[in-house]
């Protein structure tokens, strides 16, 4: 079930840690790696040496130990898993997560890592209802950390309701629904999202109202189908899903460099809202007004056409899909759109001030592809992902 995946398991400091080692055997026994790292709070609950034999891996304990630094540094640590899982995941390191801190090993290694992260939250009763927690617990889930529990019912202290960590072998289900091969495994698929920033001068800028919500809503689909994901974004308002490889650009320029250094893929979809023009003048120091009354006159540059490039280019994906925001005309306009960029698909939407598409979470589009029009009804962009996500998938199998 998990065979050749490897697992890093933070262990918190709660009574729930006890558990943690029965989660170690049932990883190994499930073919999984498990590479335990101990809070200092976990070793009053349970022991390095325990937690080391049962998964007959080194124990990483300490942020400091230099040792450590020199076999493989911490952001390496982060990296080399599958999956990261915090059980038990106490209030304390729910809190330091949700709010970045990184002042011991633990800690750091969440904020460096770039996979996926599960938590099984352990504690009291009232500590977990108590507003703090559940801020904190809504922000995590805000940041694409995954949760399995916690469970309803007697407490180590006595006390009775939500709180008690899940299960091992309940943990162990949601591990293997995370890493569970998908339709997309193996496949590389690209996305751009968000807009691009074209400067006027150092402190201005040319931008669009892009979100980047439907880029970031598919890379997540297409990552949950088993897609490695290549992320390339310009400054969004949406973060970045986990488990997908970003590239932050700002320009359209530096858009269409990532992405070719990002290829090749099996499939490219390009979301990003692309600055049509650059401003070809743009100033190397901020510009001032002079009291004249006259404003500066900006002379604008058509930037690159990072669709129609890669589409004509001969490392082109098997499949390449653009996006076409129109507010006129949209199955027309879309589909000469498809043939003039040399595109297989364009997912069509009507972004009239009226539909309140752009900078929302609904989108209600029109696939185009080489058999026609097809509309899609009005659907949040989270679905309208999982479905291009999957339609994608067919189109590579
Ligand atoms: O021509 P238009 O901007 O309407 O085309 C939209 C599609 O082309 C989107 O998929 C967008 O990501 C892509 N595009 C691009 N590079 C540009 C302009 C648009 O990749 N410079």
């Amino acid at each position: 079930m998990l065979a050749g995946k490897r697992i890093l398991l933070i262990i918190g400091g709660g009574i729930a840690a006890y558990k943690a080692l029965d989660l170690i055997r049932q990883i190994r026994r499930a073919g999984g790696t498990v590479v335990p790292v101990l809070t200092h709070a976990a070793e009053e609950f349970v022991t390095p040496l325990s937690a080391s034999a049962l998964a007959a891996e080194k124990v990483y304990r300490d942020l400091f130990d230099l040792t450590d630094e020199a076999e493989m540094g911490h952001i390496e640590l982060s990296r080399s898993a599958d999956l990261v899982v915090v059980a038990p995941a106490t209030a304390d390191l729910m809190a330091k997560m949700a709010n970045g801190h990184a002042n011991d090993l633990a800690s750091t290694l969440l904020m460096a890592t770039d996979k996926r992260v599960l938590i099984a939250p352990a504690m009291n009763v009232r500590m977990w209802q108590h507003p703090a927690t559940q801020r904190n617990l809504a922000t995590l889930h805000k940041d694409d950390v995954l949760l399995a529990g916690p469970e309803e019912g007697e407490m180590a202290c006595g006390e009775y309701g939500p709180g008690r960590m899940s299960e091992p072998d309940e943990i162990l289900s949601h591990i293997a629904a995370v890493l569970r091969d998908g339709p997309l495994s193996g496949k590389h698929v690209l996305v751009t999202s968000g807009p691009t920033h074209e400067p006027i001068d150092p402190v201005r800028y040319i931008a669009n109202r892009s979100s980047g919500a439907q880029g970031a809503a598919l890379a997540a689909a297409l990552r949950d189908l088993g897609a490695k994901v290549s992320f390339v974004t310009g400054p969004a308002a949406v973060a970045a899903p986990s488990g997908v490889d970003v590239y932050p650009v700002e320009t359209a320029k530096e858009m269409l460099a990532a992405v070719r250094k990002a290829l090749p893929a099996d499939a490219a979809v390009f979301a990003a809202a692309v600055a049509d023009w650059r401003v070809e003048n743009a100033a190397k120091s901020k510009m001032k007004k002079d009291g004249s009354g006259n404003a500066p006159a900006l002379e604008f540059a058509e930037n690159p056409d990072i669709l129609a490039t890669i589409a004509k280019a001969k490392k082109k994906p098997k499949l390449v899909v653009g996006f076409a925001a129109e507010t006129d005309d949209v199955i027309e306009h879309a589909t000469a759109k498809r043939q003039r960029k040399g595109c297989d698909w364009i997912v069509a939407n009507d972004v009239s001030p009226g539909t309140g598409i752009m900078g929302g979470t609904e989108n209600a589009v029109t696939l185009i592809t080489e058999h026609g029009a097809e509309v899609w009804p009005r659907m949040g962009k989270d679905a309208v992902a999982e479905k291009l996500a999957t339609r994608i998938a067919e189109a590579l199998s």
